[in-house]
């Protein structure tokens, strides 16, 4: 059971003003969840930079064509099985694949997994995203 503790920040009027424009936009109903989030993504920034456990989606897209990349991009997932955690094949159609490949694991085994991946000849666009795995995070 965590305990909640109130606080006041100082903050120029005009940064406060757009922040709260910023979060009414997003659909924050007060700054108290919208600077919780905040806390929360600084959080997991710190789990990313100190190697910590993370899971990570990564989000490619490839040329079916290419010669050897299927192959290629199975190889290095059975390479890290114990890391990857789920893999989700997509024809875009005729020539473009869609692959999501689910991931844990220390947040520089995790990504250079994903650069393994990326740097494949035929790869043409992929992202990392990289966040927790929940615990410690309320
Ligand atoms: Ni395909």
């Amino acid at each position: 059971m965590s305990t909640l503790i109130r606080t006041g920040i100082s903050l120029d009027r005009e940064l406060l003003l757009r922040f709260d424009r910023i979060i009414r936009k997003k659909g924050y109903k007060n700054r108290s969840e919208a600077i919780r989030d905040l806390v929360r993504d600084y959080a997991v920034g710190e789990d990313v930079e100190e190697d910590r456990t993370v899971v990570g989606a990564l989000t490619l897209v490839y040329d079916h064509h290419r010669p050897k990349l299927s192959e290629q991009l199975l190889e290095v997932q059975h390479h890290a099985h114990a890391m990857v955690l789920a893999a989700t094949h997509v024809h875009l159609d005729h020539h473009n694949c869609l692959e999501v490949v689910l991931m844990k694991g220390r947040s520089s085994q995790v990504r250079h997994i994903a650069d393994q991946i990326l740097t494949l000849r035929g790869v043409k666009h992929g992202k990392l995203v990289l966040t927790t795995e929940g615990k410690g995070l309320r």
